[in-house]
């Protein structure tokens, strides 16, 4: 059994017990394992940015987690909410979803996750970059083989976008909000963006990525001054700040099943329920492009293609694939992306 196993066992055991205190013996039975063992785990742990409480008789329980992502810790929280995703975590790296790239092309099984703190090419939709700092934000991407047919993928982003804004609002009681396709804000402003790309072969969709980053407990303070503007983290909007690893668990539990509900087509119903719940742009006049056509009308919600659909002043209503939007009276400039 590889050693960082035995860590996110102990952390899993932990976590369970919560409050209450587990013995080095009892940790020591239930992984098999010497209480040495276990002691020198706690010793590397502690190294790693844990704080545990330790009272003789009684044992071990965990006084605080480590403020950057810690892969053993969101390891231990996937394994008690029953998910086996293999996670791939790297402290630094060019971008998420070029790594999960490189993962595909050595075969690596599907689906698995990369993780990152930094990335120094983070990138944003329509060939734009996203700022990556080591700040407290999440920068992660999947890989999935989904076996369909390319045109049925288009609706994945706004579905996974719904889901994360139902269940993490859910969790952590925080006023999120969906900005078609699929931004989530937070009192108007982008914490979260996501980027899907896939490669076809003609008929069929070889592979998917699917790449998200949540700006969770960065400042804004630090950031230029064009994207404070439009941008925040959830730390800055709700005036406290997130367990990172849990938050990062959370995300990937959520994208997990919502991949799994889209596969199973089960997800159509839920979508037109719960899109309106949240949707920033309904009933609200919007401009923006079709291509490079500019285009007006009011939202009215999401169609089950993914497309906006959107009442034109002439009374007809045009279902919008692709574009940009901004509210007539503009809550965010979605010209510039975190
Ligand atoms: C957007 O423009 O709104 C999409 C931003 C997507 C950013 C994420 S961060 C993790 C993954 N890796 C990247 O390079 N981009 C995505």
């Amino acid at each position: 059994m590889p050693d960082n196993t035995i860590n996110v066992q102990i952390l899993s055991k932990l976590l369970q017990s919560g409050v209450n205190f587990i013995s080095g013996n009892d940790l020591a039975k239930s992984l098999d394992t010497s209480r040495v063992s276990i002691w020198a785990h706690f010793n590397t742990l502690r190294q790693e940015g844990f704080e545990f409480e330790a009272i003789q008789n009684k044992g071990y329980r965990i006084k605080s987690t480590p403020g950057e992502l810690h892969a053993d810790l969101i390891k231990a929280y996937l394994h008690n909410s029953n998910i086996d995703l293999p996670i791939i975590y790297l402290p630094e790296v060019d971008s998420t979803n070029t790594e999960a790239e490189r993962h595909l092309a050595d075969n690596h099984p599907t689906p698995f996750a990369v993780i990152s703190s930094k990335q120094t090419a983070g990138r944003g939709r329509h060939g734009r970059s996203w700022l990556s700092e080591n700040e407290g934000n999440t920068y992660i991407s999947f890989a999935f083989k989904p076996n369909i047919s390319p045109e049925l993928v288009n609706p994945f982003t706004p579905w996974v976008a719904t889901q994360l804004c139902h269940h993490l609002s859910q969790i952590y009681d925080i006023p999120l909000q969906l900005k078609w396709p699929n931004d989530l804000l937070i009192k108007g402003k982008k914490v979260c963006g996501m980027l899907a790309e896939s490669r076809v072969d003609f008929d069929h969709t070889r592979d998917l990525i699917f790449g998200i980053g949540t700006n969770i407990n960065s400042d804004p303070k630090s950031w230029p001054k064009e994207l404070q503007k439009t941008a925040t983290s959830l730390k800055a909007a709700c005036s406290k700040a997130f367990n990172i690893n849990e938050f990062a668990a959370n995300i990937l539990a959520t994208i997990l099943n919502a991949y799994n509900e889209f596969i199973n087509n089960n997800w159509k119903d839920k979508l037109q329920e719960l899109w309106p719940t949240y949707d920033v742009l309904y009933n609200k006049e919007v401009h923006g492009f079709h291509g490079t056509i500019p285009i007006n009308g009011v939202a009215k919600g999401i169609a089950n293609d993914g497309a906006l659909k959107l009442l034109l002043p002439d009374g007809t209503l045009k279902l919008l694939h692709a574009g940009e939007l901004s509210l007539s009276s503009p809550i965010t400039n979605v010209k510039q992306t975190t």
